[in-house]
Protein backbone atom coordinates (compact mmCIF):
# COMPACT_ATOMS: atom_id res chain seq x y z
CA UNK A 1 0.00 0.00 0.00
CA UNK A 2 0.78 3.79 -0.73
CA UNK A 3 3.55 5.36 2.12
CA UNK A 4 2.15 8.43 3.44
CA UNK A 5 4.42 11.33 4.94
CA UNK A 6 3.21 13.15 7.92
CA UNK A 7 1.29 15.75 6.40
CA UNK A 8 -0.43 13.08 4.38
CA UNK A 9 -0.97 11.21 7.39
CA UNK A 10 -2.02 14.30 9.88
CA UNK A 11 -3.59 16.99 7.63
CA UNK A 12 -5.58 17.81 10.89
CA UNK A 13 -4.26 19.38 13.85
CA UNK A 14 -6.57 17.41 15.74
CA UNK A 15 -9.65 14.66 14.99
CA UNK A 16 -11.71 17.67 16.33
CA UNK A 17 -11.19 19.66 13.77
CA UNK A 18 -13.11 17.15 11.29
CA UNK A 19 -16.11 17.61 14.25
CA UNK A 20 -15.59 21.24 14.89
CA UNK A 21 -16.38 21.57 10.50
CA UNK A 22 -19.40 19.39 10.86
CA UNK A 23 -21.08 22.01 13.41
CA UNK A 24 -20.38 24.41 11.04
CA UNK A 25 -21.79 22.76 8.18
CA UNK A 26 -24.90 21.53 10.04
CA UNK A 27 -25.46 23.81 12.36
CA UNK A 28 -28.25 23.65 15.36
CA UNK A 29 -31.52 24.51 13.67
CA UNK A 30 -32.14 27.57 15.55
CA UNK A 31 -28.28 28.87 14.51
CA UNK A 32 -27.21 30.26 10.99
CA UNK A 33 -28.04 28.55 8.11
CA UNK A 34 -25.84 26.48 5.75
CA UNK A 35 -25.07 28.95 3.64
CA UNK A 36 -22.72 30.51 6.08
CA UNK A 37 -20.63 26.96 5.52
CA UNK A 38 -20.41 27.79 2.00
CA UNK A 39 -19.32 31.44 2.25
CA UNK A 40 -16.98 30.32 5.38
CA UNK A 41 -13.10 30.84 5.13
CA UNK A 42 -10.39 30.53 7.67
CA UNK A 43 -6.96 28.53 7.62
CA UNK A 44 -9.02 25.74 9.52
CA UNK A 45 -11.51 25.62 6.53
CA UNK A 46 -8.12 25.07 3.93
CA UNK A 47 -7.07 22.46 6.81
CA UNK A 48 -9.92 20.09 6.59
CA UNK A 49 -10.33 20.76 2.44
CA UNK A 50 -6.89 18.89 2.67
CA UNK A 51 -8.26 16.70 4.75
CA UNK A 52 -11.04 15.90 2.36
CA UNK A 53 -8.82 15.71 -0.63
CA UNK A 54 -6.78 13.23 0.83
CA UNK A 55 -10.03 11.35 2.04
CA UNK A 56 -11.58 11.37 -1.38
CA UNK A 57 -8.63 10.20 -3.34
CA UNK A 58 -7.52 7.17 -1.45
CA UNK A 59 -10.64 5.40 -0.12
CA UNK A 60 -11.21 3.60 -3.04
CA UNK A 61 -12.64 0.35 -2.82
CA UNK A 62 -9.60 -2.19 -2.72
CA UNK A 63 -8.34 0.54 0.17
CA UNK A 64 -10.94 0.07 2.29
CA UNK A 65 -10.91 -4.43 1.59
CA UNK A 66 -6.99 -3.89 2.97
CA UNK A 67 -8.39 -2.49 5.98
CA UNK A 68 -11.27 -4.49 6.54
CA UNK A 69 -8.72 -7.82 6.72
CA UNK A 70 -6.01 -5.59 8.19
CA UNK A 71 -8.12 -4.59 11.13
CA UNK A 72 -11.34 -7.06 11.64
CA UNK A 73 -8.97 -9.87 12.57
CA UNK A 74 -8.97 -8.03 15.81
CA UNK A 75 -5.13 -9.39 16.65
CA UNK A 76 -3.89 -5.84 17.87
CA UNK A 77 -4.94 -5.47 21.69
CA UNK A 78 -7.11 -7.16 24.23
CA UNK A 79 -8.43 -4.66 26.75
CA UNK A 80 -11.45 -4.38 29.13
CA UNK A 81 -13.93 -1.59 27.76
CA UNK A 82 -12.65 1.35 30.49
CA UNK A 83 -9.15 0.58 29.46
CA UNK A 84 -9.57 1.20 26.16
CA UNK A 85 -11.16 4.38 26.59
CA UNK A 86 -8.16 5.25 28.48
CA UNK A 87 -6.29 3.78 25.75
CA UNK A 88 -8.10 6.39 23.48
CA UNK A 89 -7.72 9.56 25.60
CA UNK A 90 -3.82 9.10 24.98
CA UNK A 91 -4.28 10.64 21.38
CA UNK A 92 -2.32 13.78 22.20
CA UNK A 93 -2.82 15.96 19.03
CA UNK A 94 -1.98 19.56 18.69
CA UNK A 95 -5.76 21.01 19.96
CA UNK A 96 -5.89 23.29 22.71
CA UNK A 97 -5.83 22.00 25.87
CA UNK A 98 -7.59 25.02 27.05
CA UNK A 99 -10.77 25.10 24.99
CA UNK A 100 -10.94 21.15 23.53
CA UNK A 101 -12.65 18.69 25.39
CA UNK A 102 -10.40 15.28 24.81
CA UNK A 103 -12.13 12.26 23.58
CA UNK A 104 -13.61 10.99 27.21
CA UNK A 105 -15.33 13.69 27.92
CA UNK A 106 -16.62 14.08 24.62
CA UNK A 107 -18.15 10.61 25.02
CA UNK A 108 -19.38 11.12 28.18
CA UNK A 109 -20.98 14.60 27.23
CA UNK A 110 -22.99 12.78 24.31
CA UNK A 111 -24.09 9.87 27.03
CA UNK A 112 -24.95 11.97 29.36
CA UNK A 113 -27.46 14.35 26.99
CA UNK A 114 -28.70 10.90 26.03
CA UNK A 115 -29.51 9.80 29.37
CA UNK A 116 -30.55 13.78 30.55
CA UNK A 117 -33.70 12.76 27.96
CA UNK A 118 -34.88 9.68 29.43
CA UNK A 119 -33.44 7.11 26.51
CA UNK A 120 -33.01 3.35 27.07
CA UNK A 121 -29.80 2.56 28.93
CA UNK A 122 -28.13 0.89 25.54
CA UNK A 123 -29.12 4.54 23.86
CA UNK A 124 -27.09 5.84 27.29
CA UNK A 125 -24.30 3.40 26.36
CA UNK A 126 -23.90 3.62 22.84
CA UNK A 127 -23.46 7.36 23.19
CA UNK A 128 -21.00 6.44 25.30
CA UNK A 129 -19.22 3.98 23.15
CA UNK A 130 -19.62 5.35 19.63
CA UNK A 131 -16.05 7.55 18.83
CA UNK A 132 -13.88 4.44 20.62
CA UNK A 133 -13.18 3.11 17.03
CA UNK A 134 -10.25 6.12 17.03
CA UNK A 135 -8.15 4.12 18.67
CA UNK A 136 -7.01 3.41 14.52
CA UNK A 137 -5.55 6.42 14.94
CA UNK A 138 -2.97 4.88 17.76
CA UNK A 139 -1.93 2.26 15.29
CA UNK A 140 -0.87 4.92 13.19
CA UNK A 141 -3.53 5.14 10.70
CA UNK A 142 -3.74 8.05 8.58
CA UNK A 143 -6.34 10.46 10.27
CA UNK A 144 -8.62 10.38 6.96
CA UNK A 145 -9.22 6.43 7.67
CA UNK A 146 -10.27 7.50 10.52
CA UNK A 147 -12.75 10.02 10.83
CA UNK A 148 -14.99 12.54 8.37
CA UNK A 149 -17.88 11.88 6.37
CA UNK A 150 -18.59 8.10 5.21
CA UNK A 151 -19.66 7.13 1.99
CA UNK A 152 -19.90 4.12 0.03
CA UNK A 153 -17.57 2.88 -1.98
CA UNK A 154 -17.84 0.70 -4.90
CA UNK A 155 -20.44 2.53 -6.86
CA UNK A 156 -20.78 5.79 -7.95
CA UNK A 157 -19.97 9.05 -5.14
CA UNK A 158 -23.21 11.33 -4.76
CA UNK A 159 -22.35 14.93 -5.18
CA UNK A 160 -23.92 15.57 -1.72
CA UNK A 161 -21.03 14.08 -0.10
CA UNK A 162 -18.65 16.91 1.14
CA UNK A 163 -16.13 18.47 -1.19
CA UNK A 164 -17.42 16.49 -4.36
CA UNK A 165 -14.78 17.52 -6.77
CA UNK A 166 -12.15 16.11 -4.76
CA UNK A 167 -13.34 12.39 -6.15
CA UNK A 168 -11.87 13.03 -9.46
CA UNK A 169 -8.57 12.00 -7.91
CA UNK A 170 -9.91 8.68 -6.65
CA UNK A 171 -9.12 6.10 -9.20
CA UNK A 172 -12.28 4.12 -8.76
CA UNK A 173 -14.24 7.28 -10.22
CA UNK A 174 -12.59 6.16 -13.86
CA UNK A 175 -12.93 2.50 -13.67
CA UNK A 176 -16.22 1.59 -14.94
CA UNK A 177 -16.48 -1.60 -12.51
CA UNK A 178 -17.26 1.33 -9.92
CA UNK A 179 -18.10 4.17 -11.37
CA UNK A 180 -22.37 3.46 -12.47
CA UNK A 181 -24.72 4.33 -9.82
CA UNK A 182 -25.09 1.01 -8.69
CA UNK A 183 -21.39 -0.05 -9.49
CA UNK A 184 -21.00 -3.50 -7.58
CA UNK A 185 -24.31 -3.45 -5.86
CA UNK A 186 -27.68 -4.50 -6.95
CA UNK A 187 -30.52 -2.18 -6.39
CA UNK A 188 -31.77 -0.97 -3.04
CA UNK A 189 -29.42 -4.80 -1.57
CA UNK A 190 -29.44 -3.14 2.05
CA UNK A 191 -26.34 -1.39 3.59
CA UNK A 192 -25.47 -4.59 5.32
CA UNK A 193 -24.42 -5.58 1.56
CA UNK A 194 -22.18 -2.66 1.06
CA UNK A 195 -18.83 -1.47 1.95
CA UNK A 196 -18.56 2.23 3.69
CA UNK A 197 -15.27 4.19 3.19
CA UNK A 198 -13.16 2.97 5.80
CA UNK A 199 -12.92 4.78 9.53
CA UNK A 200 -14.20 4.32 12.84
CA UNK A 201 -18.19 3.87 12.40
CA UNK A 202 -17.33 0.50 10.39
CA UNK A 203 -14.36 -1.08 12.98
CA UNK A 204 -16.26 0.00 16.38
CA UNK A 205 -19.71 -1.83 14.65
CA UNK A 206 -17.77 -4.79 13.52
CA UNK A 207 -15.95 -4.61 17.82
CA UNK A 208 -19.79 -4.35 18.95
CA UNK A 209 -22.25 -6.00 16.57
CA UNK A 210 -22.47 -9.41 18.78
CA UNK A 211 -23.53 -7.41 21.68
CA UNK A 212 -26.13 -4.46 21.20
CA UNK A 213 -29.06 -4.09 20.38
CA UNK A 214 -29.55 -3.39 16.57
CA UNK A 215 -30.33 0.08 16.31
CA UNK A 216 -27.26 0.84 18.69
CA UNK A 217 -25.50 -0.66 16.12
CA UNK A 218 -27.31 0.83 12.98
CA UNK A 219 -26.31 4.15 14.87
CA UNK A 220 -22.72 3.31 15.55
CA UNK A 221 -21.97 2.15 11.69
CA UNK A 222 -23.82 5.17 10.47
CA UNK A 223 -23.32 7.69 12.45
CA UNK A 224 -20.69 9.65 9.99
CA UNK A 225 -22.93 8.88 7.19
CA UNK A 226 -23.88 12.61 6.57
CA UNK A 227 -24.24 12.05 2.95
CA UNK A 228 -27.55 9.40 4.10
CA UNK A 229 -28.59 10.58 7.05
CA UNK A 230 -28.88 14.69 6.58
CA UNK A 231 -28.84 14.48 3.02
CA UNK A 232 -30.33 11.17 1.72
CA UNK A 233 -28.52 10.35 -1.65
CA UNK A 234 -28.03 6.59 -0.83
CA UNK A 235 -31.72 5.25 -1.10
CA UNK A 236 -30.85 3.34 -3.82
CA UNK A 237 -29.01 1.12 -1.63
CA UNK A 238 -31.55 0.91 1.31
CA UNK A 239 -34.16 -1.18 2.08
CA UNK A 240 -37.18 -0.77 4.53
CA UNK A 241 -35.07 -2.34 7.10
CA UNK A 242 -32.48 0.17 6.77
CA UNK A 243 -35.05 3.14 5.74
CA UNK A 244 -36.72 2.10 9.92
CA UNK A 245 -33.50 1.81 11.47
CA UNK A 246 -32.49 5.42 10.20
CA UNK A 247 -35.01 6.69 12.51
CA UNK A 248 -32.95 5.92 15.44
CA UNK A 249 -29.51 7.20 13.53
CA UNK A 250 -31.05 10.65 12.96
CA UNK A 251 -32.04 10.53 16.39
CA UNK A 252 -28.99 9.75 17.77
CA UNK A 253 -26.74 12.56 15.78
CA UNK A 254 -27.84 15.83 17.74
CA UNK A 255 -26.35 14.00 20.47
CA UNK A 256 -23.42 13.88 18.90
CA UNK A 257 -23.09 17.01 17.41
CA UNK A 258 -24.39 19.36 19.53
CA UNK A 259 -24.02 18.13 23.24
CA UNK A 260 -20.48 19.35 23.14
CA UNK A 261 -20.64 21.95 26.68
CA UNK A 262 -17.75 23.92 27.66
CA UNK A 263 -17.97 21.97 31.17
CA UNK A 264 -15.94 19.08 31.24
CA UNK A 265 -17.79 16.32 33.04
CA UNK A 266 -16.28 14.70 36.10
CA UNK A 267 -15.10 11.75 35.13
CA UNK A 268 -14.66 10.03 38.38
CA UNK A 269 -18.38 10.78 39.73
CA UNK A 270 -19.24 8.83 36.49
CA UNK A 271 -17.15 5.90 35.88
CA UNK A 272 -19.87 3.79 38.10
CA UNK A 273 -22.26 4.26 36.32
CA UNK A 274 -20.46 3.49 33.03
CA UNK A 275 -18.55 0.55 34.27
CA UNK A 276 -22.11 -1.31 35.33
CA UNK A 277 -23.74 -0.43 31.73
CA UNK A 278 -20.53 -1.86 30.18
CA UNK A 279 -20.50 -4.86 32.67
CA UNK A 280 -24.37 -5.23 31.60
CA UNK A 281 -23.81 -5.33 27.81
CA UNK A 282 -20.46 -5.96 26.63
CA UNK A 283 -18.00 -9.02 27.85
CA UNK A 284 -14.80 -8.26 30.21
CA UNK A 285 -12.53 -7.36 27.23
CA UNK A 286 -12.95 -6.54 24.04
CA UNK A 287 -10.25 -7.16 21.48
CA UNK A 288 -9.08 -4.25 18.76
FE1 LIG B 1 -17.73 9.66 15.44
FE1 LIG C 1 -18.66 11.82 18.21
Amino acid sequence: MTAFNNSELSPLSSLEQWEDDLLIRYPEPEHKAKEAYRNYDSPERDTVREFYRLNHTYQTYDFVRAKEREFLSFDKKELPVWGAMEFLNTLVDDSDPDTDLDQLQHLLQTAEAIRADGHPDWFVLTGFLHDMGKVLCLFGEPQWAVVGDTFPVGCKHSDKIVYPEFFVNNPDSHDERYNTKYGVYDPNCGLRNVHMSWGHDEYLYNITKDYLPEPALYMIRYHSFYAQHREEAYDHLMDDHDRAMFNWVRKFNPYDLYSKSPKPPVVSELKPYYEDLIAKYLPATIRL
